[in-house]
């Protein structure tokens, strides 16, 4: 039977990884995966996180199943960083990484809905469309980015959300849009949430980098918005990046609903019939710090410093695209938040700067910004130049 299987499409941010790593070329520069990389190209384990794990070590005398959830206490501290408190309103699970949570939010909406049809932003993170298609759910796509301004398209977002019939999905970015980094502004958001409320359309907010763009507190202000307006809401929370324990797979789905203790049960019976029980070992460590005072002083400055890093960068790449191109065509970059930004070259010249100056862009022109460095900068700025970007 097996031998039927049919080749199945490749992903594009996975298969750049795979060409980086075959090219010789030690000039070469990767700004593919969204993975936070330091001056010095390292992903360095958070301080806190090595703490944490020490003290783990120290304290754990089981490794026996902790509940279909999680441990409540993972559950509750990611809870608090993303709504700043309890609520009636909410439930909460663990899940193996965002990935795990956008995936159960879906499932969870297919429960409850009689056939239902999932909005996603054009574009977005290339993995939606992928995951919706695995699951038979119809998709449309609303209109988001404009290419041309490189910023949010609020009129056409808000025109395309307002027309989603009411026991539709729509998938939202929470901050620091993934592919494009262009994030709407508070006054858009408000915009965009009343169009949201009057639809009627369940949401699930993808919160992936929440701390990566202006803070956590700013960060969390638009999901903040849609928690206080709509009568009920999905959160897919990754923990990868803000605490940079990308391969222990961590992350939660936070529900808003009227019946909280209805869609605590179900999230739990869709773990089981997933997997069982989620991944313990990145929420204990998540759990750690949130619970102790100076532990998170130390994650939360840390965070700081890495968004500040990736700010600077940002400033960097846009002041050095004012001096070559004598324009402000790419300030964008600068204002952008996250660790991504489109640059808008076509897929030629993407192809072109990754033949001839080795530098590995995702097929859309999205770069990690993190994946640059003081050095690389102005080497990224000549390829976009020569290329004719
Ligand atoms: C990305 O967009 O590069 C990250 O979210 C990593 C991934 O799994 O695609």
């Amino acid at each position: 039977m097996l031998e039927t299987l049919q080749e199945q499409p490749k992903d594009a941010i996975l298969s750049l990884m795979e060409s980086f790593r075959e090219d010789p070329r030690d000039t070469k520069i990767d700004l593919g995966v969204g993975v936070y990389r330091d001056a010095s190209g390292r992903t360095p384990i958070m301080r806190a996180v090595k703490d944490a794990e020490r003290r783990i070590w120290e304290a754990q005398e089981t490794k026996a199943y902790t509940g279909l959830a999680g441990d409540p206490a993972f559950g509750e501290g990611v809870r608090d960083l993303v709504l700043g408190g309890p609520s009636e309103r909410a439930s909460i699970v663990c899940t193996p990484g965002g990935t795990g949570a956008v995936h159960k939010g879906l499932e969870l909406a297919r429960l409850a809905s009689g056939g239902m049809t999932v909005h996603i932003p054009d574009p977005t993170w290339p993995n939606h469309p992928a995951i919706l298609r695995h699951m038979g759910v119809p998709t449309r796509t609303y209109r988001y980015f404009d290419p041309a301004t490189r910023r949010v398209d609020v009129e056409a977002m808000v025109e395309d959300l307002s027309a989603v019939p009411r026991g539709d999905v729509v998938v939202v970015h929470g901050c620091c849009h993934n592919p494009t980094g262009a994030d709407p502004t508070a006054e858009e958001w408000e915009r965009i949430v009343s169009a949201l409320e009057a639809s009627g359309a369940t949401v699930l907010v993808d919160l992936a980098y929440l701390g990566f763009g202006d803070g956590l507190a700013e960060d969390g202000e638009a999901t903040r918005l849609m928690v206080e307006r709509l009568p009920e809401l999905m959160v897919a929370v990754s923990c990868s990046k803000n605490f940079g324990i990308y391969r222990e797979r961590t992350g939660a789905l936070l529900t808003l609903s009227e019946n909280a203790k209805l869609a605590q049960g179900a999230m739990s019976s869709l773990n089981r019939l997933n997997y069982s029980f989620p991944p313990d070992h990145g929420a204990r460590i998540v759990l750690t710090i949130l619970g102790d005072e100076a532990l998170a002083a130390d994650w939360r400055s840390e965070l700081s410093d890495i968004r500040t890093h990736m700010l600077g960068l940002r400033d960097q790449l846009a002041s050095e695209l004012r001096q070559r191109t004598n324009s402000d065509r790419f300030d964008f970059v600068a204002q952008h938040r996250g660790m991504f930004s489109r640059l808008g070259a076509t897929k030629e010249q993407v192809e072109h700067m990754r033949k001839e100056h080795g530098v590995y862009m995702v097929g859309d022109s999205r770069i990690n910004v993190a994946g640059l460095n003081a050095e690389t900068v102005p080497l990224l700025a000549a390829a976009m130049v020569e290329a004719g970007v």
